[in-house]
């Protein structure tokens, strides 16, 4: 994408009324503890997905889940404007997208206020020195999550990573938490499952290089 294509898309997304961007919000605005309320006006439960991109899984989980709401966060404001913006041209109301680091996440949800957490293709951090505590799966970011996902609340991670999908399996042991199911390769051994067949833009490139996806679901 172009420099001014991706300046335009910036200024989109901070004008789209179903995005809140970190940047605009004073410790008093911040709607930590009124999404349900104030931001969605209904009790319905609420699923994060986190490093969103574009929000490919917020999205169609919107659309197939209309009881629901769903929360798109990511701290890239172009990718986010592709979700943003098909959700107001659908008429989706029950989806929003929060630009921020996720490491913040607890300024912005009170305690039990999200029921369920997709973490889609996050960043395997494994390239340059081992930056372990960045991967989104790592004790420090289970930790945050401790503190806004409701008891038995489920996250589930995809991954073309094996590295992230070990480290993630040795975290889940460590930290003792349960797992739900696991799915080493998903097109292999789930290829009929409704949820794990929705595609994101990262894995639809990672299918075409003939990567694996894995799977995890678990609880904290
Ligand atoms: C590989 S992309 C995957 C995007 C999307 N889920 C997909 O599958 O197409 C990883 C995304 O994670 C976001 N990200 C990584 N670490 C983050 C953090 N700590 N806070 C917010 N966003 C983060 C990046 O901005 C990037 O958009």
């Amino acid at each position: 994408m172009g420099n001014k294509n991706k300046i335009k898309r910036i200024a989109d997304v901070a004008r789209f009324e179903n995005v809140i961007e970190y940047t605009d919000l004073e410790e008093s605005e911040r709607p930590k503890g009124k999404w349900k309320n104030e931001i969605f006006k209904n009790q319905n439960p609420i699923t994060l997905e986190l490093a969103c991109g574009k929000g490919d899984y917020a999205i169609e989980l919107a659309r197939r889940f209309p009881e629901r709401n769903f929360i798109g966060i990511d701290i890239k404001g172009p990718r986010i404007w592709n979700g943003a913006k098909t959700a107001l041209e659908e008429g989706l109301s029950n989806v929003r997208f929060l630009r921020m680091f996720i490491d913040h996440l607890h300024y912005y949800f009170d305690r039990d206020e999200v029921d369920e957490i997709w973490i889609t293709f996050p960043d395997p951090y494994i390239r340059k020195k081992p930056r372990r505590s960045k991967r989104l799966t790592s004790p420090k970011f289970l930790n945050i999550y401790r503190k806004l996902l409701k008891e038995g609340g489920i996250i589930h991670l995809k991954t073309d990573s094996l590295i992230l999908f070990n480290f993630t399996l040795d975290t889940i042991r460590e930290e003792g938490c349960t797992i739900l199911r696991r799915v080493d390769n998903v097109y292999r051994d789930a290829p009929n499952d409704d949820l794990l067949n929705i595609q994101t833009f990262y894995e639809k490139k990672h299918l075409k290089e003939g990567k694996i996806i894995q799977y995890v679901s678990f609880t904290l």
